[in-house]
């Protein structure tokens, strides 16, 4: 038989249908994990980017909206309207919130830590910590599925926990007090811990260090957030498998909660500050997409220990990498919206 014909339909079929960017990330991975994203509160977006959110995700991240700066400026002044439309728009929309964060060291006002000008002291600090937690868990139950209970409590240097206003006011305990007003707070919704770098060492032991000790401890921790942070050329594929397995190992949900991928290169002497200003070279975006593409290689042979992955921002404008002077591309999507190689290669992945 003569195949030229085949071959020819073959040919044609590529053309008008190119393999890039076929399908959603929701259809994609969704039987297998959640897929989030982080934004701000939704009447911020476009209607593009919105429809763009609802095509492609099924959970959302508050980005900075449910921080205690946000929600509690002022002591016992909650000021939950710019969260209440995205727990709103959430509900309306079956998208599932995890609400990000209760209890962290930066963007938490001053007055938690203070009395009358000075450093206020354990009992008035622990106080206001469960009251905080106490009063944003309830006023969002039944909207929020989930909570960042802690963030960042471990220490990057040679210490075990970050010498934060939290662990001084309070000591060693407050992360352990923390998860239990927040499980008093909300019983049906689930308690994770979120850090960055716990899938490398030094801060992987911590991680199980702490998981051990509020286990021994009796305090409910349903899972566990890994943010991934990471810049081109650094994905450390294989502490990240490996953190996977051993957090997973420890009965908890594992989740990539802040997945972006910083290609500004490290600023050498002399170097521009902004270089991809006007563009982002075809060749950053290529290795970007195939470094997206390993990750997700890995996360689909991880998936069954893997309960959900977030992106931190919906487009490369969005990114909190991306500032005045600070042109990043770290998202599958750009710009206009329009798909980047990264998500061609985050869907194809095997
Ligand atoms: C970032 C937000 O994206 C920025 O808009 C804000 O100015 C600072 O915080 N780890 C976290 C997130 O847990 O809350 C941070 O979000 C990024 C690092």
């Amino acid at each position: 038989m003569n195949r030229s014909p085949l071959l020819l339909v073959i040919l044609v079929a590529g053309l008008a249908f190119p393999a890039h960017a076929q399908g959603t990330l929701k259809d994609r991975y969704a039987s297998q994990f959640d897929v989030g994203v982080a934004i701000p509160p939704p009447d911020q977006l476009t209607p593009a980017e919105q429809a763009l959110l609802l095509a492609n995700f099924t959970n959302i991240t508050p980005e900075n909206c449910m921080k205690p700066e946000s929600t509690e400026p002022r002591e016992g002044v909650f000021t939950f309207a710019e969260a209440d439309r995205l727990a709103d728009f959430a509900k309306a929309h079956g998208l599932k919130v995890n609400g990000h964060c209760l209890v962290w060291h930066s963007q938490t006002p001053d007055w938690f830590f203070t009395d009358n000008g000075k450093p206020a002291g354990r009992d008035l600090v622990l106080k206001r910590m469960k009251e905080h937690i106490a009063a944003e868990m309830t006023h969002f139950k039944g909207r929020v599925v989930s909570w960042d209970v802690v963030n960042e409590a471990l220490d990057d240097g040679h210490g075990y926990l970050r010498p934060s206003k939290w662990e001084k006011c309070i000591g060693p305990d407050y992360i352990a007090q923390a998860f239990r007003a927040a499980a008093q707070a909300d019983p049906q919704a689930e308690l994770y811990y979120n850090d960055y770098a716990i899938e490398r060492q030094p801060k992987r032991n911590k991680a199980l260090r702490l998981i051990r000790e509020l286990k021994k401890a009796g305090v409910r921790i349903d899972g566990i957030g890994i943010q991934c942070h990471w810049h081109l050329d650094s994905i450390p594929y294989r502490q990240l498998d490996e953190a996977i397995r051993a957090f997973h190992a420890q009965g908890l949900k594992v989740m990539l909660t802040e997945v972006d991928l910083d290609v500004i290169p490290g600023r050498k002497a002399g170097a521009s500050a902004d270089p991809f200003a006007k563009a982002c070279p075809p060749q950053v975006l290529k290795r970007e997409a195939e470094q997206y593409g390993a990750l997700f290689a890995l996360i689909n042979r991880d998936a069954p220990m893997i309960s959900r992955v977030t992106f931190w921002g919906l487009q490369d404008a969005r990114s909190w990498l991306t500032g005045p002077g600070h042109t990043n591309y770290p998202l599958p999507w750009g710009r206009d919206l329009q798909p980047k190689p990264a998500l061609q290669a985050i869907l194809n992945a095997k």
